[in-house]
C-alpha cells in the first residue's frame, strides 16, 4: 500500500485547505468496498486524488473514474495517481460533473462533489449503476446542523440545508434501495439497489 504517500497527499490537502473526506469516514468507505467486493467506481469530486487513492489502494482491482471540475486540483490529482502508480486503475477526468455524460457502468456512484447538487447528480448518474449497485453519498451530516430541527440555522445556508436534509430522506425512503445513514466522519448515506421482483 501507499501508505507514506497517501499520509503526505493528506497532509498536503489539509495544509492547502482542499476538502477531503474526513478520516472516520475513508477508513469506513474503503472496508466497505472491500467487503462489498465493488470492481467499479464513479466518484464526482476528485480534488487532488485522495479518497480515490485509498480506496484503489486499499480495495484490490477497484477500477474508479473520478470527476473535477477545477483544473488546478484536477492536475494536482493527476499528479497524485502518477506517484501512486494507479494510473491503470483511476482516470481523472477535467470536467463538470452536472454537465458530464458517461456510457460506462459502475457498480458505485460515490457523490461527494457539490453537495447542493447532490440530487440533480443522484439523477444524472443513476442510469450509469449496475443492476447491483451501491450509492455512497458523503457529508450528509453537516456539522449536525440536519439533526437538529430546533437548530437555528443562518439564513444563507437555509437552501443548502433544505435540499441536503430532502435529499436524505428521499433516499432513505425509496423502495428501490436498501439505505442506512451512518454518523460516521462528516456523515455517510449508503443506498444499496433492491432485488427488483419480476411479476413474470
Ligand atoms: C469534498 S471535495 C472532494 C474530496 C475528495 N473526494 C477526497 O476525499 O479526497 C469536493 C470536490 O468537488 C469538486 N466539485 C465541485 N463542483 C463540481 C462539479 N460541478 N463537477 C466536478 N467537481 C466538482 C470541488 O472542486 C472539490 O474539489
Amino acid at each position: 500500500m501507499n501508505e507514506e504517500l497517501i499520509e503526505q497527499i493528506k497532509n498536503q490537502a489539509l495544509q492547502d485547505g482542499v476538502p477531503i473526506m474526513a478520516d472516520e469516514g475513508i477508513d469506513y468507505v474503503k472496508r466497505f468496498l472491500r467487503d462489498s467486493q465493488v470492481t467499479s467506481m464513479l466518484e464526482i469530486g476528485t480534488a487532488v486524488g485522495y479518497s480515490s487513492i485509498v480506496f484503489a489502494s486499499f480495495v484490490e482491482g477497484l477500477r474508479i473514474v473520478t470527476l473535477e471540475n477545477d483544473p488546478e486540483r484536477y492536475r494536482k490529482a493527476v499528479e497524485n495517481i502518477a506517484r501512486a502508480n494507479l494510473e491503470d486503475r483511476i482516470t481523472a477526468i477535467n470536467a463538470d460533473a452536472r454537465t458530464y455524460h458517461l456510457d460506462e457502468k459502475f457498480q458505485c456512484l460515490f457523490l461527494d462533489g457539490p453537495k447542493a447538487h447532490n440530487e440533480e447528480l443522484y439523477k444524472i448518474y443513476r442510469d450509469n449503476l449496475t443492476d447491483d449497485g451501491i450509492i455512497i453519498v458523503d457529508d450528509v451530516y453537516l456539522y449536525g446542523i440536519l439533526d437538529d430541527p430546533q437548530r437555528k440555522i443562518k439564513r444563507r445556508l437555509r437552501p443548502l440545508v433544505t435540499k441536503l436534509r430532502n435529499f436524505r430522506e428521499e433516499m432513505l425512503s425509496d423502495p428501490a434501495y436498501e439505505s442506512e445513514y451512518l454518523k460516521i466522519g462528516d456523515g455517510l448515506l449508503i443506498c444499496k439497489k433492491r432485488e427488483t421482483i419480476s411479476n413474470e
